[in-house]
């Protein structure tokens, strides 16, 4: 009889085959993989390289199928050569400028494409980092809000007491956790069925002489809907002409600071409106690098306060820092110049558009369906959400609906909508370069099925215990 290791490929660390698939590969009968290795405590002796590997490979083996899992925007696919690249260049660390100069040099260049793309006025003239994703890059453009406003309120001999920052109620919990840490108070606008996003409506009600500045996205989270960075400046605009106060925007950008300069190149969003004082994006959602690179560029050296920055010592000289780690990984900074290389502006626009052609076709099928109705479409950033038609049924949910699809391996999250929305369930699908049109058709038809069982289903599902995993 076939033992399970005989379907093992050669090609599998620890297979000790000689291509005789009879053989018994006795890995598995080895002590760590035939006993226990103990999971919180640091084993007492070493063990095998190839047994400590296999032990990890099956647990990660364990977790969902990355390309299946449609609820992520964090990249899950490069090419080989990207592999390859990631590898030679996997122990760089990207604070080590003296020791990595040309490494320092490729992340200086980065951001100067990317402040070109954002149109800042002079991408000499702007400043910018890498960071380890957008939630350092939004506390650093956080940061610099509120030590400009302290700086300002000093200056004029007043309190520095109180800040506060406006934010739609739809944030990424990376802005709760700003101004937790760093103690603003968060003023959330509450999106609505008729302000589906922040769009400047009743801005004058949350700013006043505190406020640091206004979080604009592009791309929110919970649907991929852009907020009007234009009318959210237009209402400020209004606001200084009527008080004075000066409030600048950041943007976070963090999936469509790199989908919108390909495919909405004439939305103003970006450093063509003078409010806007930073942006930031996450290079390892629509930059298409993998997880743990994400950028901040400031439209000039003036909007980053200098007692923000550090010195760090460079080729015998000196190099600004503004970050909240100090070591963390170089080579993804380097994937992302390799990827500026190959693709261009061309080839980010054709991967950009192919997601976004896939997140509408899935739309215009999932809003066909009866059971449905669209948030919106995926014209936007490739993201769309649904929700369940109004008195569809009484049998199942959203909930259950992703349960069924989770059983065909796609990973597609059910979660309520923010506060003074929170009854409102929505299913939500973020589609990435990986995701083609035939796996896309594929689960059209998965959806359909598990809407004909569910529908099919004699008596309710049941609904006990039944809450979101998911977090933003
Ligand atoms: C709008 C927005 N801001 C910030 C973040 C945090 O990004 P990261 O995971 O790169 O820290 C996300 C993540 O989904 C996001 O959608």
């Amino acid at each position: 009889m076939k033992t399970p290791n005989a379907r093992r490929q050669d090609s599998d660390p620890g297979f000790t085959g000689n291509g005789d698939s009879n053989q018994l590969n006795p890995i598995f009968a080895r002590p760590g993989e035939a006993t226990d290795f103990p999971l919180n405590e640091l084993p007492r002796g070493e063990s095998a390289p190839e047994t400590a590997y296999q032990v990890v490979h099956d647990e990660a083996m364990l977790d969902g199928n990355s390309r299946l899992n449609l609820a992520t925007f964090v990249g899950t696919w490069m090419d080989p050569l990207a592999g390859k690249l990631y590898s030679e260049t996997v122990d760089k660390n990207m604070v080590d400028k003296d020791e990595y100069p040309q490494t320092a040099a490729i992340e200086t260049r980065c951001w100067k494409m990317i402040a070109s793309l954002w149109n800042a006025p002079d991408p000499d003239g702007a400043i910018g980092t890498s960071t380890i994703g957008s939630s350092e890059a939004c506390m650093l453009g956080g940061l610099a809000l509120k030590r400009r406003w302290q700086t300002a309120r000093r200056a004029a001999g007043v309190s520095t007491e109180k800040p506060n920052l406006i934010l739609s109620s739809a944030v990424q919990v990376c802005w709760e956790k700003f101004c937790n840490y760093w103690d603003v108070e968060a003023r959330y606008v509450p999106i609505s069925d008729d302000h589906k996003v922040l769009d400047g409506h009743d801005l004058d009600k949350y700013v006043d002489e505190n406020t640091i500045g206004v979080v604009a996205i592009m791309g929110v989270t919970y649907t991929g809907m852009y907020e009007p960075v234009a009318e959210i400046a237009k209402a400020l605009d209004r606001i200084q002409a009527d008080t004075g106060l000066d409030i600048p925007i950041h943007v976070d950008g963090a999936s469509g600071g790199m989908i919108a300069p390909f495919l909405q190149p004439d939305l103003e969003w970006d450093f063509r409106l003078e409010r806007v004082a930073s942006i930031s994006t996450s290079a390892h959602k629509y930059g298409l690098v993998y997880p743990g690179l994400g950028w901040v560029v400031w439209r000039t050296v003036a909007d980053l306060p200098a007692d923000l920055v550090f010195d760090v010592t460079y080729l015998g000289g000196h190099m600004p820092s503004f970050a909240l780690n100090f070591s963390r990984p170089g080579a993804q900074v380097l994937l992302q110049y390799y990827l500026f290389l190959r693709l261009g502006w061309d080839g980010y626009y054709k991967v950009q558009k192919a997601s976004q052609d896939v997140a509408v076709y899935l739309a215009g099928e999932i809003g066909k369906m009866s059971a449905f109705d669209l948030w919106n479409d995926g014209t936007d950033i490739p993201v769309f959400a649904w929700q369940l038609a109004a008195g569809y049924t009484d049998k199942w949910n959203l909930y259950h609906l992703s349960e069924r699809l989770r059983l065909k391996g796609w990973l597609i999250p059910a979660y309520p909508m923010p506060d003074d929305l929170t009854d409102l369930v929505v299913q939500r699908i973020v589609v990435r370069n990986g995701l083609s049109r035939n796996l896309a058709e594929s689960l059209i038809g998965d959806i359909a099925d598990a809407v004909a069982y569910l529908d099919a289903l004699e008596s309710p599902m049941p609904t006990e215990g039944l809450v979101t995993s998911f977090t933003h």
